[in-house]
């Protein structure tokens, strides 16, 4: 638990990884080896996962969510999955706005904004990814890009909405890279992204609204991340696939 009696949360990103008895196998090695109480688990999965993995995680407290969704809830969109039908198993998060759906299925800020409010109307909890390229870095344009894109991603979300809303800063550059954040750009980024919550819900909400932080985490880099004060968890892609390694990582909170 953080000083500020707020649950951390370590969400693991499986990516195009695991059929479903390789990710029933592996979630039950995940289940069995939690001995942290005071870190909420959300497993975010492959679809056709799901409904094994949700019925697993049925008498547990780890909760399941996905890696995308559509921005309507039915129709004519082939190849789609809507938040309605995810909800509808026992889904309750969603992965939105990763660089990886952005960088190779072309989406934009303009369209993960319309995801995010049609998941937090469903019912599920959007975990929404903000993050600068190594070029907006070394340019010395994070915080502008930061700051434009949560305006963009939360537009017209209210601030009750808030409560069901995770925010994960993933650098570009760090995402699978092998090369994680200094601890005092992290520290800088969080500011930058309070000051944009605050700026548009008030002080008091943006500072209930969870901080992850994900790329390149690993159970030796955490620790160190997990002990600044504006973090709430993280968002671990590879090492997430192996048990061992990611209940180290949560069970360290
Ligand atoms: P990584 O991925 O931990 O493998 O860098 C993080 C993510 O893409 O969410």
């Amino acid at each position: 638990m953080k000083k500020s009696g707020k649950m951390r949360i370590i969400v693991g990103n499986w990516k195009m990884n695991k059929a479903p008895a390789e990710a029933a196998a592996l979630f039950s090695e995940i289940a069995s080896g939690l001995t942290s109480d005071c870190c909420r688990v959300i497993l975010c999965v492959p679809f056709v996962d799901l409904l094994t993995v949700a019925n697993l995680a049925a008498d547990t407290e780890i909760c399941i969510g996905a890696q995308n969704c559509h921005f309507d809830n039915e129709g004519a969109y082939t190849g789609e999955i809507s938040p309605a039908m995810l909800n509808n198993i026992g889904v309750n998060h969603v992965i939105l706005g990763h660089s990886e759906r952005r960088k190779y299925f072309g989406e934009t800020d303009e369209t993960t904004n319309k995801k995010v409010k049609l998941a937090i109307a469903s019912g599920l909890t959007p975990i929404v990814c903000v993050g600068e390229t190594l070029l907006e870095r070394e340019l010395g344009v994070t915080d502008e890009k930061i700051s434009i894109q949560i305006k963009k991603l939360l537009n017209g979300v209210l601030t009750p909405q808030l409560e069901n809303l995770i925010i994960a800063y993933e650098p570009v550059w760090a995402v699978g890279s092998g090369r994680c954040i200094e601890h005092a750009d992290l520290v800088h980024v969080c500011k930058v992204i309070r000051a944009s919550l605050s700026s548009l819900y008030g002080v008091e909400a943006a500072n209930n609204v969870p901080i992850l932080y994900g790329g390149s985490i690993n159970s030796q880099n955490f620790t160190d991340l997990l002990s600044i004060d504006d973090i709430d968890g993280g968002l671990v892609g590879g090492a997430s696939l192996v048990a061992e390694e990611f209940l180290k990582i949560v069970n360290c909170t």
